[in-house]
């Protein structure tokens, strides 16, 4: 199976970049299935329905979340209408939406894509790691689904190492998100997960994390509360991983990541 991730959408120009490059990129690297994390769509600040349609009709299977989730409140009646925009898994029972999916492709084969949040300098949920093994109990990867995708949603790269290294053998890709800034460890784990400790934001990145840098500077400069955020509006670079797995297996053979647009060094896996 191909997959493709596509990392926290910030802004208009995430937005837009996205929608416009993932036909293309679907095509072009002859995607089965493509995840995207969009919790920074509204002005760096959730995701509203009229969004999640737009990147849906462009070619995302499903869309992650993470701490982001409920800041548009919209959302939270959007979750009745679909079940292929998931929040982390690891919220209190009774929250509204679910934590994971299971996508059925054109040609029949299944993927599990599920979404879990960290806990260090983090609001504190519940745990990511139990909710997680739970979560897999569910399924069998390479019998009763092909791929299972973990969108780890974490700030500390060893919380999101040791998640990885806990769902070795288990998952076909753990990808962390949330840091907005990717990092150069993709790799396959000696069990066969393909693992990526951050995929890096979409949106712009002459900014800071992608929200306008002078006012975003001056929060640490002076302990007063400055202007209200709002996104960097440049030309935003897609940043997203490109993985390849056995069916038989479910496991990783392959990958690489992906960047296009933008201030940041591109990045196309070469003969998909
Ligand atoms: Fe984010
Ligand atoms: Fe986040």
């Amino acid at each position: 199976m191909r997959i493709l991730f596509i990392g926290d959408v910030v802004g208009r120009t995430g937005r837009e970049a996205v929608a416009s490059r993932l036909p293309a990129l679907r095509s072009q690297l002859r995607i089965d299935l493509a995840v995207v994390n969009a919790e920074n769509a509204s002005h760096g600040f959730g995701l509203s329905p009229e969004m999640a349609k737009m990147l849906l009709a462009a070619g995302a299977d499903v869309i992650t979340l993470g701490n982001h989730a409920w800041d548009r409140k919209e959302i939270i009646p959007y979750f009745a209408e679909t079940d292929r925009v998931i929040r982390p898994l690891n919220y209190p029972p009774g929250t509204p939406g679910g934590g994971s999916v299971v996508v059925t492709l054109s040609d029949g084969r299944r993927a599990v894509v599920l979404n879990a949040m960290g806990r260090l300098f983090m609001d504190p949920l519940d745990c990511p790691f139990r909710g997680t093994a739970a979560e897999l109990a569910r399924h069998r990867l390479g019998v009763t689904v092909q791929a299972i995708v973990a969108d780890f949603h974490a700030e500390a790269s060893s919380e999101k190492m040791a998640y990885g290294h806990s769902f070795d053998g288990q998952v076909s890709l753990v990808v962390g998100t949330h840091t907005h800034c990717p990092t150069a460890d993709a790799q396959i784990l000696p069990n066969g997960t393909a693992y990526l400790t951050d995929v890096g934001m979409s949106g712009d990145y002459d900014s800071v994390i992608g929200m306008a840098k002078e006012g975003a500077a001056t929060r640490f400069w002076r302990k007063l509360p400055g202007e209200r955020l709002a996104p960097a509006e440049g030309e935003a670079t897609v940043c997203g991983v490109y993985v390849e797995t056995d069916d038989r297996t479910g496991l990783a053979v392959r990958i690489e990541p992906v960047r296009i647009g933008g201030r940041l060094a591109p990045a196309m896996p070469e003969r998909p």
